[in-house]
């Protein structure tokens, strides 16, 4: 695809060829992430970061990762800080705010609305969740991280053997990494959910299309037991009708160090998208697996900024020339 200018909507958009790009770019933006080096590449350009659903990792990814290249942040997070509340419409919105940004991220609530709001925005957009549907940026941090923890054992991602445990109905990162393995050869999906919450059909069909194999199952030490990548979710109680209902579902997949010894193969990886539930009835990943060098979470949450970086630095065209706008750091930087 050509990235200069695009919106980034979907993970439908790319191509195998399009990922091996931005994770190329990914692996450049290294020394910066790490604070070795920094860059004025994008001096002057602003992001318009704009939320309307609660977010920590993804916001402050997106501006931390626009910051390091050298751009400025400006924020409207929930709809009461912002003209919606009054009734204004997405394309209204894209119009003006468009115009004060180079750039813009967004997560919204419904299903299709950043894609409804590029439609009318003069500058690239790039979907920081939208509802249920899909996160693209987060697939791609996912896949980068997977493509990494694999490679240290002298893999690649061909070949992978994944399960996805949780709330799969409702999952947007699990929507759009299935939907990203599809790009992929020869992956073994094992599907992990209450039945009431299993992987969208469609979903379903385009991993069988890609030829992947897809094990659909509501037993988690069955589900983990030979996997190279355990993805845990969150069960997404903002999409049900109320909270009783999701309470039916919390904590049905709990993982832990002794059930991860007991039935995982050794060094099988532990990843989720955060935020892990981690209140009591919840407690989807234990605390007790912080120790587990395979417990990859932080890492992930890490790699959000070099992929987020890399699609900043693709869509804005400049991936040429961050070195040349670069210097060593004054500080002292102990990563
Ligand atoms: C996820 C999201 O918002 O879809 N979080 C994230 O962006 N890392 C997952 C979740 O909220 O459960």
């Amino acid at each position: 695809m050509e990235f200069t200018g695009a919106h980034i909507l979907s993970i439908n958009q790319f191509e195998r060829a399009d990922i091996e790009r931005i994770f190329a770019v990914a692996d450049s933006m290294e020394p910066y992430a790490l604070r070795r080096k920094v860059t004025r590449v994008l001096e002057g350009a602003i992001l318009g970061n704009m939320f309307f659903e609660p977010s920590t990792r993804t916001r402050v990814s997106f501006g931390a990762a626009f910051n390091l290249l050298g751009g400025e942040v400006r924020e409207t997070t929930g709809f009461e800080s912002s003209a919606i509340a009054k009734g204004e419409s997405l394309y209204d919105t894209a119009r003006v705010l468009s115009g004060y940004s180079d750039v813009i991220c967004m997560r919204h609530p419904m299903s299709g609305s950043v894609a409804e709001f590029a439609e009318a925005s003069r500058v690239p957009v790039l979907n920081g969740g939208d509802g249920s549907n899909e996160h693209p940026t987060q697939a791609l941090l996912d896949l980068y991280t997977i493509r990494q923890e694999l490679f240290d054992k002298g893999r690649n991602i061909d070949g992978l053997r994944i399960a996805m445990i949780g709330d799969l109905k409702h999952g947007r990162t699990v929507h759009s990494l299935c939907k990203l393995l599809c790009l992929f050869n020869n992956i073994q999906v094992t599907l992990v959910s209450p039945n009431e919450l299993a992987m969208p059909e469609n979903v379903v069909d385009m991993l069988r299309e890609a030829g992947h194999e897809v094990i659909i199952s509501d037993d988690l030490t069955r589900g983990i037991s030979s996997v190279d990548i355990a993805y845990s979710t969150r069960i997404q109680e903002e999409r049900f009708s109320s909270k009783d209902e999701a309470d039916l579902y919390r904590g049905r997949f709990r993982l832990n160090q002794s059930i991860y010894t007991k039935f995982c193969e050794p060094n099988t990886v532990i990843m989720h998208p955060l935020p892990r539930d981690s209140r009591e009835d919840a407690n989807e990943l234990d605390n007790d697996l912080n120790q587990n060098p395979n417990l990859a979470i932080f890492r992930q949450a890490d790699n959000g900024v070099l992929v987020r970086m890399a699609l900043f630095a693709l869509v804005l065209d400049v991936v040429d020339q961050v070195d040349k706008y670069s210097r060593d750091v004054n500080w002292y930087s102990g990563r």
